[in-house]
């Protein structure tokens, strides 16, 4: 063919681990459980910047550093990372990449988390410990948006890669990660039950 693909938006997903899927994240769902009742500078912080659900992210944003299953969690997402940098051709000869901020989200029913991205990280990234089934995916939005003015709109049945939007979906036991300067949002979680999930923050500065 004579047009080349440039400029493009990496975005990976894969199962955590290989094998003993379930026992992890049930420890880290415990942790989770407990957490969303016990924090309560979270539960305030949540009422006011995460309406209907519970997010750690301003009480307890470096759980990686603090609770063994997290810290274990860290430790399971390196080869992940490690993956995911190989493919974006970073050199990180003498730069440290490390993980900055680690923390849960809860969404019950109808809780959404609007169109925002991660400044000041690098990659971020969620693992999902309970998805149920229907449940809203990643939405992640089509960085050049902003400048394709008269760009005419794609034919419905375009392929993934050409939509404005792309949607990866929740599943309980995977991880994905993107660049921090991609936009993402959740969509509201229809269902009755919670989503639950860990979301973190890699620097290399
Ligand atoms: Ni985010």
């Amino acid at each position: 063919m004579p047009t080349h693909f440039l400029f493009p938006t990496l975005v990976y997903q894969s199962p955590l681990q290989r094998t003993d899927l379930q026992v992890f994240r049930r420890k880290l769902l415990r942790d989770c459980e407990r957490l969303r009742y016990d924090d309560k500078a979270g539960i305030k912080w949540s009422a006011k910047n995460y309406p209907g659900g519970y997010s750690s992210y301003g009480s307890l944003s470096k759980l990686h550093q603090t609770l063994p299953n997290f810290m274990e969690l860290e430790r399971k997402l390196r080869r992940h990372v490690n993956a995911y940098v190989q493919e974006l051709e970073f050199d990180l000869t003498n730069r440290n990449l490390r993980m900055t901020d680690c923390w849960i989200n809860v969404m019950p029913q109808h809780v959404a988390h609007s169109l925002h991205l991660h400044s000041l990280s690098t990659i971020s990234g969620t693992y999902y410990l309970r998805t149920p089934k229907g449940c809203a995916g990643l939405t992640l939005e089509d960085p050049r948006l902003d400048r394709f003015m008269a760009a005419p709109p794609r034919r419905a049945d375009c392929s993934a890669g050409m939509r404005s939007w792309c949607t990866v979906p929740a599943v309980a036991g995977n991880v994905v990660l993107f660049e921090s300067w991609l936009r993402h949002e959740v969509p509201p979680n229809r269902e009755a039950s919670e989503r639950i999930s860990i979301s973190f923050n890699y620097s290399w500065f």
